[in-house]
């Protein structure tokens, strides 16, 4: 285990894996896509996400976000995944991406890993969707069995990506509206947000809501307001962990915080009205469970397939 959360957890993951199982809408993906065409998938990524993580415990945070901002961007398409070049725009520069987004090089690593045991078969989109589950799982969190079948994008839009992306300042209504748009409910937005148990924020994603919002712990605001300075420049980028107690361990403090006014983003701290928030602060194994739906209604979002996209050689490149 790479991850040093309670271990009573696992019992929790057990108890809610047969509430996941039931599948959700996208016909066209089927956890067993790969089953004869790439047997030795699974394994091969699991191995590279945990000596990832076992360097740095913040990469499954920083590769749980990737699967979230391709998703969001005209689908699980791998559209992120692609460098800007001189005649071609990605999504990488994109205002919630650039500087913040990383992993890029892990995603690379288990490519050329699967390419090793099965070239030219697996996906670059679905990668990223085995990714965030294995790295939730890693650091402690609930399974899930991963839907596959997507094709990776032949193109990118920053706009997009700049438009689609829900940002920190979001208000409960714009939160709801952004994940609305992409067909998912209030409830996913609020079980999906707890991915923010994990991970890290520059100081430029919280210093309005340190030094402007009321709705925060006064103590909480001055302990972040030390290493994040009220004007922008140098400090832009000096981190916090969005989970103040364990922001390497997926469990459900993320909620807890928000109850106690110690959400980091004004984002977080705007779904304390939504009651899921006390639900999921009480009860682990509900949050576990809802969490785990959602990512799979998440990784359902328009993906390429059949004849639709390709499947890239490098993750980086179209072929
Ligand atoms: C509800 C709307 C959301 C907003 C407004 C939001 C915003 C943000 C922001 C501003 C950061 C910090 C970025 C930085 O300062 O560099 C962040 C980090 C992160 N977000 Fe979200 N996010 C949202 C939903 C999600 C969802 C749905 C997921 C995944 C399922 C997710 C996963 C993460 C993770 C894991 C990190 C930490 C990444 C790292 O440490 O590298 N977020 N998010
Ligand atoms: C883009 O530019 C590269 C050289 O930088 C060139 O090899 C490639 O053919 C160009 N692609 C398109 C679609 O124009
Ligand atoms: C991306 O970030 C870098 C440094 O953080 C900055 O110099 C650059 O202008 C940004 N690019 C865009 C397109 O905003
Ligand atoms: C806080 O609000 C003031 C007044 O609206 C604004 O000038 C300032 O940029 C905001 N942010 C911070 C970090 O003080």
């Amino acid at each position: 285990m790479v991850s040093s959360c309670s271990s009573s957890m696992s019992f929790v993951v057990v108890a809610y894996l047969l509430v996941v199982l039931v599948g959700s809408s996208n016909a066209q993906l089927t956890p067993n896509f790969y089953s004869s065409s790439c047997p030795s998938l699974d394994s091969t990524v699991k191995s590279v996400v945990h000596s990832a993580i076992s360097k740095e415990a913040r990469m499954g945070a920083s590769l749980l976000r990737l699967f979230f901002h391709d998703c969001f961007v005209n689908g699980c398409d791998g559209s992120l995944l692609l460098d800007d070049t001189p005649n071609f725009t990605g999504e990488k520069m994109a205002r919630p991406n650039n500087g913040s987004v990383r992993g890029f090089e892990v995603i690379d690593q288990i490519k050329s890993a699967v390419e090793n045991v099965c070239p030219g078969v697996v996906s670059c989109a679905d990668i990223l969707a085995i990714t965030a589950r294995d790295s939730v799982v890693i650091l402690g969190g609930p399974s899930w069995n991963v839907k596959l079948g997507r094709r990776d994008a032949r193109t990118a839009s920053q706009s997009d990506a700049n438009n689609d992306i829900p940002r920190p300042t979001f208000n409960l209504g714009q939160l709801i509206s952004s994940f609305q748009n992409q067909g998912l409910s209030a409830n996913d937005m609020v079980a999906l947000s707890g991915a923010h148990t994990i991970g890290q924020a520059r100081c430029t994603s919280f210093r309005d809501h340190i030094y402007n919002d009321t709705n925060i712990d006064a103590s909480f605001a001055q302990s972040r307001r030390a290493n994040c300075p009220r004007t922008s420049g140098m400090g832009d980028n000096n981190l916090a962990p969005l989970d103040l107690q364990t922001p390497t361990c997926f469990d459900n403090d993320y909620y807890k915080n928000i109850i106690n006014q110690k959400g980091l983003l004004h984002s977080d701290q705007q779904l304390l009205s939504n009651a899921l928030v006390q639900t999921y602060g009480g009860n682990l194994g509900r949050f576990y469970s809802d969490f785990a739906t959602s990512m799979i209604k998440m990784g359902d979002i328009k993906p390429l397939t059949g004849s639709n996209g390709e499947i890239r050689k490098n993750c980086r490149m179209i072929n």
